[in-house]
Order: structure tokens, then C-alpha cells, then sequence
């Protein structure tokens, strides 16, 4: 069964989505869609679907079994709700949404429609990261009670992405909630935030470096730090540096990927730098094979072989960690993240 797919936003980082359905066995996107006409065509030349320039239309003659959002967040809820609408298991990029009347909206929007939502958060589906995964799993270090995720590089992101340099909530909104859902896929669920905020290339409108800690509900704690504007030779984008720490050993994620598992028997090196796919490039390969591997897990979905990793309502509390970042930044207080989703996340 090959299932139908389309997709809404032929962007930057669509692109990427495109080759990774292109590998994904048992799906095929069959139409693509973009207000700007160019666009949409020339996705549609490149990777051989139908254009469109408008969603509703696009759904009504189409009638996809799935559909990916890949638009900017203030796009995301109308065009969600429409794919949810038209009955699609619906996927939409990160950040899922700007406020959390929205996201609980789309969320809502899905439990209605009884369809999945998933949200393409796809550094949890980094190899390296997975790989991790697997050995807290398997009791390496034992339950781990500290982990530090680190994301500092001075790249130009502005080049690819100048939306950025406008965004008012930029670092936290673009980095934090990928670094925040993989803290959450390493150590659990979170009960209290505080971080720090600052606003370092004068060139641009928000926050670009933030530094976070996290509170787990099971008492690990998590310290996650970034910056855009660090500058070291080379530099590490994208890659995230990391340290878990347990009773037994510690983990760590270092530049290229390398991971080395340090317990009371010595040092094991694990290689977790993935192929680079055929139409990747390094330094981005292993960020486009976890949007492939991601991509992989939805036509598992759709196959009724998974549960949506993550779900929209998953992502939920990643959007709150991330709001409740903005209010502790302003108030220099900790922020009880149970009390904080009840009263609505306010900021
Ligand atoms: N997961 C990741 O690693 C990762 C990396 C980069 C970007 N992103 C996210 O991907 C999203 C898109 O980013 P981008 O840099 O590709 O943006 P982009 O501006 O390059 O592309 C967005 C596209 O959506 C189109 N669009 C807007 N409204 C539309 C509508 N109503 N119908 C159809 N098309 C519409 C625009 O014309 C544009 O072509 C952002 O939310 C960004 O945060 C994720």
C-alpha cells in the first residue's frame, strides 16, 4: 500500500522533506502547494507532483491520506485544521505554534477529526540521539540524573532563514523547543524551568542565546544552553554537544557525532554519525537522514505500526517549557510548569 501524501509550503526546508518522502517506502507525495506559484512549481518539476497555490483546493481534488504542513509557525493552525478537516493524518513543522490557545486548538482540532497529528520534530530522530536512547534503555549508566545539551555555533542562519533576524521570539521559538523535546526524550517529562535570555548580534530582533535549566519530574535535572552568535574554528553547526550523566557512567555526544559510553569497565566508542543520504551533504547529512527516519515513522503511523513520536498533544508541554523560558526570563523566576499550563501559559 503506497499511501498519498501532500505537501503544504515548498520553502528552504521543504526541500528536505521532499527527498526524505522520496525514500520513505510506502509513500508518495502526489501534490505540493504554495502561495508563491514558482515555488510550487518547480517543487512539482522537481520532484514530479501536482502544484497548487491554494490548501482548500488542493485537498477537495486531492484528498490525501496525509499531509504535511512545512509553512512558518503563524501559518500552521489554519492550515492544520483544514488538513485535519479533510480527514489527512496531518504533520506539522516545529515551532507547532506561537501561542498556546493554537496549539490546543490544532490538538482539539485532531481529537475531533480523529486523525493523527504529529509534529516534525526531528532531532529526537537524530541517529546519534537514538542511539543514546537505546542505551539508557539498556541500563548503561543507569537512570540518569543530569544531562547537558549544548547548541553554540556562529552560522549565518540568516542566509537560508531571514525570517529569523525579524522574529521578536527567535532562539528559544527556532532552538529551544528542539532542544527541550529531545531533553524530554533523553531524561522525561518536566516539572519547573528558569532561564536566561540574551539578544547578542545587534543585527537582529530577539533573544539569540538562552540558557536553561530543567526540572524533571522524576528529580534529573537538565542544563541546555545555546547561542547563535559563539565562534569557534570549526564551527559545530548543527551539531548538539551532550553529557548524560548516571549512577553507573555517563554518555557523550561529542562534535562528528561520536558518542562514548564511560562506565566502571572503561570507555566504549559508538559511531553515530549516519550515512549522508544520496541527495545530502555534509554538515547537514545526519540533520536530513532524521528527517527521513522521521518521515519513516509517519508511514509506520499511517500503517497502524507506531504511535505518533511526537503527537501534537506530546509536543504541548515542549511548547510550554519553551513559553514558560520567555516568562522566567522576565521575571528571573522559576516557573512551576504544571501551574503555568493550568493558568494557560501566560507570559
Ligand atoms: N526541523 C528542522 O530542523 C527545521 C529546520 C529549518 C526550518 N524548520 C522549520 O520549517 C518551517 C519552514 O521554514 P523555511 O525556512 O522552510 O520557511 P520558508 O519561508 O523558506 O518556506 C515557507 C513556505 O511556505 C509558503 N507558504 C506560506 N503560507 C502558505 C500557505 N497559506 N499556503 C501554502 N504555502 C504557504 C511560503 O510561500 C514559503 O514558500 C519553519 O517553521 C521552520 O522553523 C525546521
Amino acid at each position: 500500500m503506497t499511501w498519498r501524501g501532500a505537501l503544504i509550503g515548498c520553502g528552504f526546508f521543504a526541500r528536505n522533506h521532499m527527498h526524505g518522502w522520496q525514500d520513505a517506502e510506502g509513500a508518495d507525495i502526489v501534490a505540493v502547494c504554495d502561495i508563491d506559484r514558482g515555488r510550487a512549481e518547480t517543487f512539482a518539476r522537481d520532484f514530479g507532483a501536482t502544484p497548487f497555490t491554494d490548501a482548500q483546493e488542493m485537498l477537495t481534488a486531492i484528498r490525501p491520506d496525509f499531509v504535511d504542513v512545512a509553512t512558518t509557525v503563524e501559518t500552521h493552525r489554519p492550515l492544520v485544521e483544514l488538513a485535519l478537516a479533510s480527514g489527512a493524518l496531518t504533520i506539522c513543522q516545529k515551532p507547532f505554534a506561537a501561542s498556546w490557545p493554537d496549539a490546543l486548538a490544532m490538538v482539539e482540532a485532531a481529537d475531533r477529526a480523529g486523525r493523527p497529528l504529529l509534529v516534525h520534530e526531528n532531532f529526537r530522530w537524530q541517529h546519534a540521539f537514538r542511539l543514546v536512547r537505546a542505551e539508557i534503555e539498556a541500563g548503561a549508566i543507569g537512570r540518569p540524573s543530569f544531562a547537558r545539551l549544548s547548541f553554540r555555533h556562529g552560522f549565518d542562519v540568516y542566509a537560508n532563514q531571514p525570517y529569523l533576524a525579524e522574529v521578536e521570539d527567535f532562539g528559544l521559538m527556532d532552538m529551544g523547543l528542539h532542544l527541550f523535546d529531545l531533553a524530554r526524550f533523553l531524561m522525561g517529562d518536566v516539572a519547573s524551568v528558569a532561564c536566561h535570555t540574551q539578544r547578542l548580534n545587534p543585527r537582529i530582533r530577539g533573544e539569540d542565546a538562552f540558557t536553561a535549566l530543567l526540572g524533571h519530574t522524576d528529580g534529573g535535572v537538565s542544563g541546555i544552553d545555546c547561542s547563535f552568535f559563539a565562534k569557534t574554528t570549526p564551527d559545530p553547526f548543527p551539531e548538539t554537544i551532550a553529557r548524560i550523566d548516571g549512577p553507573e557512567g555517563t554518555i557523550e555526544v561529542g562534535v562528528g557525532c561520536r558518542i562514548r559510553v564511560h562506565t566502571r569497565d572503561g570507555v566504549r566508542e559508538i559511531d553515530g554519525d549516519p550515512p549522508v543520504p544520496a541527495w545530502g551533504t555534509r554538515p547537514w547529512h545526519f540533520v536530513q537522514d532524521s528527517v527521513a527516519a522521521f518521515e519513516a515513522h509517519v508511514v509506520d503511523v499511517l500503517d497502524g505500526r507506531a504511535e505518533p513520536q511526537p503527537s501534537g498533544r506530546h509536543n504541548l508541554e515542549t511548547l510550554a517549557i519553551t513559553l514558560a523560558c520567555y516568562r522566567s526570563a522576565a521575571r528571573r523566576e522559576t516557573v512551576d510548569l504544571a501551574g503555568f499550563i493550568a493558568a494557560g501559559c501566560p507570559r
